[in-house]
């Protein structure tokens, strides 16, 4: 290896191991190989110096270096969407979001969001995503090529939806499929993009469609499923009115074949202890979207019934959810526990934001922390980025004190740098 490949990067330093033990190093020092953008080394600062006498070293004050945040569940289509006014999720669908979607026909509007929307991530310490786009794939493509230029390791698919549309979004079953299957031929593995079919929630897919679907993930093993799942007591009804053999909401996918570890469920607050137990069984992911489902009213989601038992990652669900920044949203799931008489422990916090996402994508063999070997993304948190959280720092004392301050008054303000693969790619 070149010696001057070698960047090191001091500071306060933490990441969490499998398990969800952290390692906190309040002098520490992230070693990346630039060639590779990988993680050579990281651990306490004058242990390791001496160990890379040829590393370029940047000193950073005030900071805590971490592994890039992973948002489990996001629409690119839906910038424009955030903060509109007044309604549940069906009337929010088709009053705002299903319009906007339509508009992603235009190239160019496809192309100026996908741009905007990965670079508000990365202002925002996120640089990992499961990412809905609309039912285009023009705009899929635009996506993809948004994040492949920016090296970004993104999950992403267009939305499959062959009934219950207006008919400016609607797609036969058969073109969805083909569609589908272009795109992950095209996208999958190629560079770091990963490809999800994306079944946008049964209330707007075919028996059919769940069939295609599951002969995808036949045909492609490692290929992700996203969907929604039990948001909203009207949409829960709606589906046992839409699927009256099914047991339950989660049994329309089951029947199917669409559960395990591969899977990724939304939401999930109206769910009986069945379906969690089945979940469970079948190693489904969960992404909890604590400001989406209150801005919409949905519920809360109770993390502690779902703990340790259904892997869960924390997620923005923009637009329904009213933050790019995942730390104004562990800030709402840490609200959402407490409405639940839980408490959401910063560290655990932090490791849903890093490692456990990456767990819940399957993608912990490359991201979600400083091993040797993983892909060299991390954020560089200024701990003193405002007035107050200098002034609420100043009176921490130990990590988890650090980390909550962090989580409560934090937001892209605290962002101070992203790196994706060794290489800086946001600096506020
Ligand atoms: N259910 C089906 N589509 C959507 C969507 O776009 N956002 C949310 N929050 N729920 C959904
Ligand atoms: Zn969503």
């Amino acid at each position: 290896m070149e010696p001057s490949a070698l960047k090191g990067y001091r500071g306060g330093l933490l990441h969490f191991l499998p398990g969800g033990r952290a390692e906190h190093f309040t002098d520490g020092l992230l070693v990346v190989d630039t060639v590779s953008g990988r993680v050579v080394d990281a651990g306490k600062a004058d242990y390791l110096l001496p160990l890379y006498p040829a590393a370029d070293i940047t000193v950073y004050p005030n900071v805590l270096i971490m592994p890039g945040m992973v948002d489990c569940h996001i629409h690119y289509p839906q910038v424009d969407v955030i903060a509109s006014y007044g309604e549940q999720l069906l009337q929010w669908l088709n009053q705002y979001t299903f319009p906007t979607e339509a508009g992603f026909a235009d190239d160019t509007v496809a192309e100026q969001t996908a741009g905007f929307f990965i670079d508000e991530l990365l202002k925002n310490g996120t640089t990992t995503a499961a990412v809905f786009g609309s039912v285009h794939k023009t705009a899929a493509d635009a996506f993809f090529r948004a994040s492949h230029a920016r090296n970004t390791r993104m999950i992403m698919g267009k939305s499959m939806m062959d009934r219950n549309t207006p008919d400016n979004l609607s797609e036969s079953t058969a073109d969805s499929l083909s569609a589908t299957h272009q795109l992950i031929e095209r996208w999958h593995h190629y560079g770091r993009q990963l490809y999800a079919a994306t079944l946008r929630f049964v209330v707007t897919s075919t028996e059919q469609q769940m069939r295609d679907i599951r002969s995808l993930m036949n045909e492609y093993p490692d290929l992700y499923m996203q969907t929604h799942l039990a948001e909203n007591l009207h949409e829960v009804e709606l589906v046992h009115k839409l699927f009256p053999q099914r047991r339950h909401y989660l049994d329309v996918f089951d029947y199917h074949g669409l559960l395990g570890p591969r899977s990724i469920f939304g939401h999930c607050i109206h769910l009986s202890d069945d379906e969690r137990r089945r979940m469970a069984e079948t190693e489904s992911r969960i992404a909890f979207c604590p400001t989406s489902n209150l801005f919409l009213g949905s519920g809360l989601f109770r993390l502690e019934a779902e703990s340790g038992r259904i892997r869960t990652g924390i997620a923005t669900d923009v637009g329904a959810g009213t933050s790019f920044s995942l730390l104004r949203t562990l800030h709402e799931a840490y609200k959402v526990c407490q409405l639940n008489g839980s408490n959401l422990s910063p560290q655990r916090a932090f490791y849903m934001a890093t490692l456990g996402g990456a767990e819940t994508l399957s993608l912990d063999d490359r991201i979600g922390n400083f091993s040797t070997g993983k892909e060299a993304d991390f954020v560089i948190f200024d701990l003193q980025a405002t007035p107050l959280m200098a002034r609420r720092q100043a009176r921490c004392r130990t990590l988890d004190e650090t980390l909550f301050a962090l989580m409560m008054l934090g937001d892209d303000r605290a962002v101070k740098e992203t790196w994706i693969m060794g290489e800086k790619r946001y600096s506020r």
